[in-house]
């Protein structure tokens, strides 16, 4: 199984300097990156086309989205389709990002739409989960956890399979605060999601992979992604620069 470290840019950068980014990063890893890691970029719409032709064909890279609307067209002012993004070369997008949940107050149900229409279209989706941190003091991170994925993957348990499909467990509360999850506790997470999808994806939960994600640094991505059930990460603020991706990538 590849390990996936996944890019997130959110609301930054400019066309230059993301195009200026993915060159330098397809640079610093080239050569130096196994062919056990899968390299993703999720830029901002706005420079999908040139972030692709930036890395040319460099092994190992490839291109996602960070949302979409799930319709196939139609009058929806200022979404965008899947089959919009597979034109632009996305191979992968995001759903139910802890930013869209709790920012843009997209429910679990809307989720599991995106999820199923995205998967359906073509896309390899990427289903985020994770707790706040009152949810944490509460103890319920086990019962959101199993709710988020039971949402989500409501409508796709029988077309999921290990290429199709990632979960990413990111805590809201280590989500851009420079406060990582312990070791302990990403195992534990990542254990009981492991159980979930096995349970629910009896054909292909064992090898769906399960990416970490909240504050990922240079430094501490060798130690979350030697982890037990660690198949990659995603990677916000840390991703905004080739040198320091590169080095999460390289970890
Ligand atoms: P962060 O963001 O790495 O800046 O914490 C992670 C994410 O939002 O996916």
């Amino acid at each position: 199984m590849k390990k996936l470290m996944a890019a997130n840019w959110k609301m930054y950068k400019t066309v230059a300097e993301g195009t200026a980014t993915a060159r330098e990063l397809a640079a610093l890893v080239a050569g130096s990156m196994t062919d056990d890691r899968e390299v993703l970029i999720c830029p901002p719409f706005t420079m999908l086309a040139a972030v692709r032709e930036a890395l040319g064909d460099a092994a190992g890279f490839c291109l996602g989205a960070q949302n979409f609307y799930p319709s196939e067209q139609g009058a929806f002012t200022g979404e965008i389709a899947p089959e919009q993004l597979l034109d632009q070369g996305c191979a992968y997008a995001l759903a139910g990002h802890s930013e869209r949940r709790h920012v843009l107050g997209e429910s679990d149900a809307f989720v599991g739409k995106k999820v199923s229409f995205g998967m359906a279209a073509g896309l390899k989706m990427i289903l985020c989960v994770g707790e706040t941190i009152d949810e944490r003091r509460a103890g319920k991170i086990e019962a959101v956890l199993a709710s988020q994925l039971r949402h989500g993957l409501r409508d796709v348990l029988d077309r999921s399979t290990a290429d199709n499909l990632a979960i990413a467990y990111e805590p809201v509360w280590a989500i851009g605060t420079g406060e990582v999850a312990g070791p302990e506790e990403i195992l534990a997470a990542h254990l009981f999601v492991r159980a979930k999808l096995i349970e629910m994806l009896p054909g292909c939960g064992a090898d769906v992979r399960i990416l970490y994600g909240g504050s990922v640094k240079p430094d501490n991505a060798a130690m979350i992604v030697g982890l037990d059930n660690v198949d990659g990460v995603l990677v916000g603020g840390a991703s905004l620069k080739a040198d320091s991706f590169s080095r999460i990538v390289l970890a």
